[in-house]
Parts: structure tokens; C-alpha cells; sequence
């Protein structure tokens, strides 16, 4: 859990005046609130499970996990597979109530097999941060497990063949709330062509269980537009007011 006294330099981090976030800051939560620390499995490149190893995903479903894992790590039902270092599967507690939807790996994720650990990732971590979320106790994955050559946008088909991987980690996880981060996650959970200035602001219900589905800015795109940043906070503001009630 996030040490709460780092709090004002996370929101620095995010470029957000201190004195604008005191004013429209979520109330500290109490001890009570805070996520435990995961009891579940995590995921990361590292974290395939060893052969007879006892199940410690926490919600009884390490070996679909697992499974699924294997079978994205040997895909190669698109072409992406030809220029990929690895594919990036997602990484987090296989219990967390968050699920943090991106686009698709870049060139680091690609090098470490985790999704958000470039710049983009470090500002995700701090905002993360600022609602009292610490990287490891939500779920982060992609739209797309590999990476698009020269950081294209996705295409159409590589979203469609890949998407029913997410889809699989979305019915393994059921997530309490979903935050779709940029114009193509969104536009695609929503199966939306609308801009994602129309996207963001609202909360969204998704797929057959009614997930909320909350909308905001790519971080990578923060650090290219950091006055959006106060736009993105308030986004944050509404995950964490759907995380304590749905
Ligand atoms: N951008 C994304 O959308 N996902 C990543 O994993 C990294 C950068």
C-alpha cells in the first residue's frame, strides 16, 4: 500500500498543482478502506508457475490462469508474432478489483514482457498512486499482447484476433471496475468510434456482467498534453469512488 505521506509528490508527479488536488482531493481513506495487500497470484513474465507448485492464485483458478498464459506466450494467430521479443500477457493481482486496459505493448514492454513500464508506465504508477493504489494490487493488461511494429496503432483484425485473450482475463479476474486508458482501448471495449473527449466523464457498463467502465487518457498522451492531467484526476476520482461502491 502506498505510504500516504507520499501522496502530494505523486500528484506532483502527475503535474497537478497540490493546492487544486487538496481542493478536489478524494478523502483520505481510512484504515479500514485500504485494499489489503494481494493474497492472490500475480502476474509478470516471471511468473509462470512451477511444474507441481500448490495453487496460490487465491480465487482457485491458477491453472486456467496459467493456462491461458501458455497459450498467449505461443500465439501466433497474427502476424504480429513475427517482430516480437515476447508477448506482454498482463500483470497484477489475479484478485484486484481494478482493471487498467491499455493499448499494446511498445518497445520496452516488449523487451521486459510487462505491460506499462516505460514512461508511460511510470506516470500510471503515480496515478495510481494518488487514489492509494499500488501497481500491485491491480491488474493491468492490453488490448494487444504484442507490439505493433514502430508503435502503429493497432489494427482492426489484430484487435479482433486478440481481444478474446483480454476478454478470458477479464472472466478470470471479474473486476469490480474497468479503466480503459486511451482513445483505442476504449473506442474498442465500447465498440465506440467517438473521440474520447465524448468518452471520458462518463461511467460505462461493460459486458455481461454490467463492469463499470471508466474512460481516460493514455498516460503517454499526459506526458505529451500534461494540461489534460486535471482531466485524468478527476477520471481517477471516479474509479476510486466506483472501487468503494459500484
Ligand atoms: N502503452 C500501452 O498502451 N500499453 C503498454 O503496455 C505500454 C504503453
Amino acid at each position: 500500500m502506498t505510504n500516504p505521506g507520499m501522496r502530494e509528490q505523486y500528484l506532483e508527479a502527475m503535474g497537478i498543482p497540490v493546492w487544486v488536488l487538496r481542493e478536489a482531493a478524494v478523502p483520505e481513506p481510512a484504515a479500514d478502506e485500504v485494499q489489503p495487500a494481494d493474497a492472490g497470484g500475480t502476474d509478470s513474465q516471471e511468473a509462470a508457475p512451477t511444474p507441481g507448485a500448490p495453487d496460490t492464485a487465491g480465487n482457485g483458478r491458477a491453472v486456467e490462469w496459467s493456462d491461458l498464459q501458455e497459450t498467449v506466450r505461443t500465439c501466433t494467430r497474427c502476424a504480429l508474432h513475427e517482430g516480437r521479443t515476447q508477448t506482454v500477457f498482463g500483470v497484477g493481482s489475479r484478485t484486484a478489483d481494478l482493471l487498467i486496459i491499455g493499448e499494446a505493448p511498445g518497445a520496452e514492454e516488449d523487451r521486459r514482457g510487462e505491460p506499462f513500464v516505460g514512461r508511460a508506465g511510470k506516470l500510471l504508477n503515480a496515478m495510481l498512486a494518488a487514489i492509494h493504489l499500488a501497481r500491485e494490487e491491480v491488474y493491468i493488461a492490453n488490448i494487444l499482447k504484442c507490439r505493433p511494429p514502430n508503435n502503429r496503432d493497432p489494427r482492426t483484425d489484430e484487435q479482433a484476433t486478440c481481444t478474446p485473450y483480454l476478454q478470458r482475463q477479464i472472466d478470470l479476474l471479474q473486476p469490480r471496475v474497468i479503466l480503459a486508458l486511451g482513445r483505442v482501448a476504449a473506442q474498442w471495449l465500447l465498440q465506440s468510434d467517438a473521440p474520447i473527449g465524448r468518452l471520458r466523464g462518463r461511467t460505462f457498463e461493460y459486458g455481461s456482467q454490467s463492469t463499470p467502465l471508466v474512460v481516460s487518457y493514455h498516460p503517454a498522451y499526459l506526458l505529451r498534453s500534461p494540461l489534460q492531467k486535471s482531466r485524468s484526476w478527476e477520471d481517477l476520482k471516479s474509479v476510486k469512488r466506483l472501487l468503494k461502491d459500484p
